[in-house]
């Protein structure tokens, strides 16, 4: 499988207050290095404060990173380790409700990325989006919709519009699952699994949860205090006696058996 992500060595130190130069600085995430696959899901596991959402933003380049190098298809990003946007690479979010403008329709916030990326005119964008929303379930109605007419699974699914608009290669969700009750879930999860088969998408999942891990990962990353105490295909993660907190992490609410036919369960 090609490489679409390779993450080499990439650390994040977060400094004290500014105005306080003896404060100490923090290390959110020690030297980590991983790759990930076109149409591969990576899950990234570990216990509160472990720097899952920090390495999640690193990649997306919503933070800079302290040092280390992403690559996307064998070409640097984020030169000088500054933050950038890159097309490529889109982020969701815990919490669809605070990403969201309330003063903004969904059809301007969907329109906005293709407003500064492309060259559609506003018939195309507007078709476009009407798509676009199509994808992910909702209706050409909801354009006109401002987001608290929504309800959260189809904020969601907003959410999940506003990253595919683009047609990225990598999606970031940073436990973008965890305010949505089992059914919803359940239904956000196959959305974006077709997604993945319709449009190659590869996916980085930040997630507390076994059960979601189980259902959709095919690589596990495991976190303990900034440092990757584990990487590894789900299935050989999951079928070998492990250290205790990986234990703890990844049985205590999953048999050893792992499907990796996720796509045929549905
Ligand atoms: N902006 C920041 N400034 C200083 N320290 C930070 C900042 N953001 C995160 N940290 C620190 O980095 C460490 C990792 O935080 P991070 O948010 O990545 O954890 P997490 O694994 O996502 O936790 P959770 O499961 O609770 O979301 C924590 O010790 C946190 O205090
Ligand atoms: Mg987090």
């Amino acid at each position: 499988m090609s490489q679409v992500l390779e993450v080499k060595n990439l650390t994040k130190t977060f400094r004290g207050r500014r105005d306080w130069p003896w404060s100490p600085k923090s290390v959110a995430v020690e030297p980590i290095s991983f790759t990930l696959g076109a149409g591969e899901t990576l899950a990234i596991m570990g216990e509160t404060g472990s720097g899952k959402s920090t390495l999640a933003k690193l990649v997306a380049g919503v933070e800079s990173a302290s040092g280390g190098a992403i690559y996307l298809n064998g070409q640097k990003l984020y030169d000088n380790n500054t933050k950038q946007r890159c097309q490529n690479i889109r982020m969701i979010f815990q919490d669809s409700e605070k990403s969201l403008n309330s003063q903004r329709t969904i059809g301007q916030q969907l329109e906005e990325p293709l407003l500064f990326n492309t060259k559609m005119n506003p018939e195309q964008r507007y078709h476009s989006v009407v798509q676009v929303l199509r994808k992910v379930g909702l209706l050409s109605e909801h354009y006109e919709f401002y987001p608290h007419m929504l309800s959260t699974g189809q904020k969601q699914r907003v959410a999940i519009a506003r990253a595919i608009t683009l047609e990225p290669q990598i999606i970031v969700a940073d436990e973008a699952l965890v305010a949505l009750d089992p059914s919803v879930r359940a239904q956000i999860i196959n959305l974006m699994l077709d997604l993945q088969q319709e449009m190659g998408i590869s996916y980085i999942f930040v997630t507390h949860s076994p059960q979601i891990v189980k259902h959709i990962a095919d690589k596990i990353l495991i976190l303990y205090r900034g440092k990757m105490i584990s990487f590894e295909q789900t299935e050989l993660l999951l079928n070998k006696s492990q250290e205790p907190y990986v234990e703890q992490l990844l049985h205590e609410h999953l048999s050893t058996e792992h499907s990796n036919k996720k796509r045929q369960k549905r």
